[in-house]
C-alpha cells in the first residue's frame, strides 16, 4: 500500500474488496453462461446478478497474492504464478467459492422461510420451489466443473476438489443441525459453535486453504490457512446473527428479526436464555412477513439488557484475534495485512 499510506486499513480492505468484486463478477459471468433451459439458467444467475459482497472469493484472491508475494494491481488471476512459477487459474476456484455460496443462499432461503435476498426477492419467491432446488442444485455441481479449469497440476486440483467436496458436505451437516435446533432449547454453546463452523466457517477456510493447495503450498500453510478461515468463518456468522437482530431489512437485503421468528438458536439466544429470558416467546409471531418492527425491537432491547449482543461481540472478537495469528505462516505483505484487516472487517460490518 506505498500509494496510499494515507488510507487506514479498514478503507484500504473495502477498497481491495471493491477491486476484487468487480473482477469476480466479470469471471462469473464467463464462467456461468445462460445455456438452455434458459429459465434454469437464469434463476441460477440472478442472485450471483442481484449482488453480494463476494468476501469469500476475495478471501481467496488475497491469500493466493500473500503466497504468491505478488503486487496485487499486477495479479492476473487467470495465470497466476503458483510457488513454482507456472501459470494456475486461481479465479476459478474463486468463481467456484461464489457459486457454492450462492447455491446455498437459495437452498438456505427455502429451509428457512426467508422472502428478502441480497435487495431482491428470493428466488423459490422470484421464480417457484422447484425451481430454485434446480438452481441451487446446478450451482452445487457447476462449482466443481468450474474448479475443474483451475490448470494446476492434478494433484493440486484433486486436493482443492476434496477441501471444496468435504465442505459442502459439511455445510449440510451444519444446516441440518441449524434446523433441529429450532425445536431444542437446550442447546449448548459448543454445539451452536460446532454447527455454525459446519454451516458458515467451512466455507471460509476452503477459501483460505484452496489456493494454498492450488499454488503448491506446504501442508502447514494449507492447515493454518484453513483454521484461520474456521476461525473467523465462525466470527463471520455470530457477526451475522447479531446483524439479523440489528440492522434494518433494507440495508441488510434480508429480513431483519427472520431468526427469532424462527426460533433459531445463536449466541445471543443461548446467553440471553442462561440469564433467565424466556427466548421462545421474545417474539410470538411466526412469519416473517407478519412479523412487526415494534416486535423486533421490544426482543432486542430484552436481548441487550441482558448483556446478550456485547457478550456475542465479544466472542466474536476473540475468534477474530486468534484467526489473525494463524496468518504467521504467510510471508510478510500487503495482501497479508488485507487478510489480516478482512478478519477485522467480518465482525466489524454493519451489513
Ligand atoms: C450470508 O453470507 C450467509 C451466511 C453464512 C450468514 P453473506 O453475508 O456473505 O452474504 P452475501 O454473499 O454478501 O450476500
Ligand atoms: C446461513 O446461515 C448459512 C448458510 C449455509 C447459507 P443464516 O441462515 O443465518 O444465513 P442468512 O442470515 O439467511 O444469510
Ligand atoms: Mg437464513
Ligand atoms: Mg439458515
Ligand atoms: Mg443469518
Amino acid at each position: 500500500m506505498t500509494d496510499a499510506s494515507a488510507e487506514t486499513l479498514e478503507e484500504q480492505v473495502l477498497g481491495a474488496v471493491e477491486q476484487r468484486r468487480e473482477l469476480v463478477n466479470d469471471a462469473i459471468v464467463e464462467d456461468l453462461p445462460v445455456e438452455e433451459p434458459e429459465r434454469l439458467y437464469e434463476a441460477a444467475r440472478y442472485l450471483l446478478d442481484a449482488g453480494g459482497k463476494r468476501l469469500r472469493p476475495t478471501v481467496l484472491l488475497l491469500v493466493a497474492e500473500a503466497l504468491a508475494d505478488a503486487d496485487s494491481d499486477a495479479a492476473a488471476y487467470r495465470a497466476f504464478p503458483d510457488l513454482d512459477g507456472n501459470a494456475v487459474d486461481v479465479m476459478s476456484a474463486a468463481v467456484s467459492i461464489e457459486v457454492i455460496q450462492s447455491f446455498t443462499l437459495i437452498h438456505d432461503d427455502i429451509m428457512d422461510d426467508d422472502d428478502l435476498r441480497r435487495g431482491v426477492p428470493a428466488v423459490h419467491r422470484a421464480y417457484d420451489t422447484e425451481t430454485a432446488i434446480l438452481a441451487g442444485d446446478t450451482l452445487y455441481s457447476k462449482a466443481f466443473e468450474i474448479l475443474l479449469n483451475a490448470d494446476a497440476p492434478a494433484d493440486r486440483v484433486v486436493g482443492a476438489m476434496d477441501v471444496l467436496a468435504t465442505t459442502c458436505t459439511d455445510i449440510c451437516e451444519g444446516q441440518a443441525r441449524d434446523i433441529e435446533f429450532e425445536e431444542r432449547p437446550d442447546v449448548l454453546p459448543e454445539e451452536y459453535l460446532t454447527m455454525i463452523e459446519d454451516k458458515t466457517a467451512v466455507l471460509y477456510a476452503a477459501a483460505a486453504s484452496m489456493p494454498a493447495i492450488l499454488l503448491g503450498a506446504d501442508d502447514e500453510t494449507v492447515e493454518q490457512l484453513y483454521r484461520y478461515g474456521i476461525d473467523v468463518g465462525r466470527a463471520f456468522q455470530i457477526q451475522d446473527d447479531v446483524l439479523d437482530l440489528t440492522v434494518p431489512s433494507e440495508k441488510l437485503g434480508k429480513q431483519r428479526g427472520s431468526d427469532l421468528v424462527e426460533n433459531k438458536r445463536t449466541i445471543i439466544t443461548l446467553h440471553a436464555r442462561e440469564q433467565g429470558v424466556d427466548v421462545d416467546s421474545l417474539v410470538a409471531t411466526d412469519s416473517v412477513e407478519a412479523v412487526t418492527e415494534a416486535e423486533i425491537e421490544e426482543a432486542v432491547a430484552a436481548l441487550e439488557d441482558a448483556g446478550s449482543i456485547d457478550y456475542a461481540s465479544e466472542k466474536a472478537r476473540e475468534l477474530v484475534e486468534r484467526g489473525k495469528d494463524r496468518l504467521e505462516v504467510l510471508p510478510e505483505n500487503d495482501a497479508r495485512d488485507l487478510l489480516e484487516g478482512i478478519a477485522d472487517y467480518l465482525v466489524e460490518r454493519d451489513y
